[in-house]
């Protein structure tokens, strides 16, 4: 039995780097991980390896569409996915490792195994009891499920199987034009399947600003990803090899059916917290299966404390590393914060997409007096010599102060242009503040630049 200030569940994002924090706050920190690697869904089968298999299958696509154009000839380039799956799995076990080193550095214990609360403050991992002045539950979580469909990891498959295929499906079916769904969708789509993405809303990326929904669709449509909307999938009848869809059209009612090797079920996710004991001791969890916080992330039992996907919010890694280091802020006696109006959100398809603060929808539904600021990126010289020109940036601004409320993106590096509008909305900053600041030439944020100009007397290259 070992006594700690802190012991954190889950070696997650939010878990990982709250135990960090914790630590260089002084405090004796443990971190509790099952699944035998540091990192969570994240590092191990999310985020990491997703942008690996994204970066390998955006390469062939430049290969194959733009090298000839400029000069880049030779022998046509073909998949070995055994070596890409490897080059995967080489980049995934280097930033796992990478924690394990943090951990070392910075005096974290890793205690490896799965963590039961067993009272307030007594935590038992795999059998072994240790106590905890504070507990932190970041446990994350998993893929929802769907009526009528079972998944079996091979012919029917989470984002996790779909990591992992052992070959390139020929044709492939992907459910929820989510995040998930059209990043992996277009993946394999890239890598030569037939992928067919099956909606049940009629538009894609539900909770986007919508006129970027749109322009991403038909991108993404233009690329040879099928995609079909209003569409309520009934059930799924698999072999071992095969796998058959069936569908009810939402406005027609006409029920369709579709064939493929592979269909992937991205329907969202939701709150791990299995065998994590919170409720027999009386924890409190919302009607949704969230753990239920306080402003400060603390649940009901004092002493104890959730962050990252388990709780509320949107389901993304850096919301659970703000929440990691602002709740060991708290336990230290200092003050948390999370900004949660500025939480930027990023889709890595080609081209990406990314976003932060209110949609044009939201501030209509507010009655908010707003302007927009609109350049396509046909006018960034840089942009078109990448064959990237389709796509645009749009910043709404409040039409009497001019100051930022949101911004939308779909073209070249858009998830790294968004943090010029992320650091400007944390200063309260005008659109004008963007557009009096000096832009190097020629880059991509000249286009950021420009949309802030047409907030006010105009872009320039518009
Ligand atoms: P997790 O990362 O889920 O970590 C929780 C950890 O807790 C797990 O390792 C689990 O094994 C462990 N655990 C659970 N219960 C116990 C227990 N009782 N004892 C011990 N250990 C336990 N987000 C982004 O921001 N950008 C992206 O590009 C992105 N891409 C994604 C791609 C995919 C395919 C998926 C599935 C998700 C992606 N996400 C992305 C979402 C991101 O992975 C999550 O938001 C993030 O991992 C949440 O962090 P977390 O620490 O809350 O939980
Ligand atoms: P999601 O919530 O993004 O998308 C799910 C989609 O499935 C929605 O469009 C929804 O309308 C649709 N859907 C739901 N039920 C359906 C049904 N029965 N039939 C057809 N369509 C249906 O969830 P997703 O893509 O599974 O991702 C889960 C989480 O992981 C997200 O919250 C996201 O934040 C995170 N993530 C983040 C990434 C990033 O930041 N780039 C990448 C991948 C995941």
């Amino acid at each position: 039995m070992s006594d700690y200030d802190v012991i954190i569940i889950g070696g997650g994002p939010g878990g990982y780097v709250c135990a960090i924090r914790c630590a260089q706050l002084g405090l004796k920190t443990a971190c509790v991980e099952g699944r035998g690697a540091l990192g969570g869904t994240c590092l191990n089968v999310g985020c990491i390896p997703s942008k690996a298999l994204l970066h390998a299958s955006h390469q062939l696509h430049e290969a194959q569409h733009n090298f000839a154009k400029m000069g880049l000839k030779g022998k046509t380039q073909s998949v070995d996915f055994k070596q890409m799956q490897a080059y995967k799995d080489d980049v995934i076990s280097q930033n796992t490792a990478g924690i394990e080193f943090l951990f070392k550095k910075n005096k974290v214990d890793y205690l490896r195994g799965w963590g039961k609360i067993t009272a307030p403050g007594e935590i038992s991992v795999d059998g072994e009891v240790h106590k905890a002045k504070n507990i932190v539950i970041a446990t994350g979580s998993e893929p929802s499920s769907l009526p009528g469909v079972e998944v079996d990891e091979k012919v029917v498959v989470t984002s996790t199987g779909a990591l992992s295929l052992p070959k390139v499906p020929r044709k492939m079916i992907v459910i929820g034009a989510g995040v998930i769904g059209l990043e992996l969708g277009s993946v394999y789509q890239r890598l030569g399947a037939e992928v067919t993405v099956v909606e049940f809303l009629d538009h894609v990326t539900p909770g986007m600003d919508s006129e970027i929904a749109k322009t991403l669709a038909r991108t993404l449509k233009k690329q040879g990803l099928k995609i079909i909307l209003n569409a309520a999938v009934q059930k799924v009848e698999a072999t071992k090899t095969k796998a058959k869809l069936t569908y009810e059209g939402r406005k027609k009612g006409n029920v369709e059916t579709l064939d493929a090797d592979v269909v992937l079920v991205a329907t969202g996710r939701k709150p791990y917290t299995e065998g994590l004991g919170f409720t027999e001791i009386g924890g409190v969890m919302t009607d949704r299966g969230q753990i239920q916080t306080s402003d400060h992330w603390q649940t009901n039992i004092p002493g104890i404390y959730a962050i990252g996907d388990v709780i509320t919010g949107p389901m993304l890694a850096h919301k659970a590393e703000d929440e990691g280091m602002a709740v060991a802020e708290e336990i230290a006696g200092k003050h948390g914060h999370v900004n949660y109006g500025v939480i930027p959100g990023v889709i890595y398809t080609a081209p990406e997409v990314a976003s932060v603060g209110k949609t044009e929808e939201q501030l209509k539904e507010e009655g908010v007096d707003y302007k927009v600021g609109k350049f396509s990126f046909m006018g960034n010289g840089r942009a078109k010599a990448v064959f990237m020109g389709d796509g645009f940036v749009k910043l709404l601004a409040d039409k009497a102060t001019d100051r930022i409320l949101g911004c939308h993106l779909i073209g070249p590096a858009a998830g790294d242009l968004i943090h010029e509008i992320c650091v400007a909305m944390e200063f309260g900053a005008s659109a004008q503040d963007i557009a009096l600041t000096c832009h190097a030439h020629p880059t991509f944020s000249e286009a950021v630049r420009e949309a802030a100009l047409a907030c006010g007397d105009g872009a320039i290259h518009a």
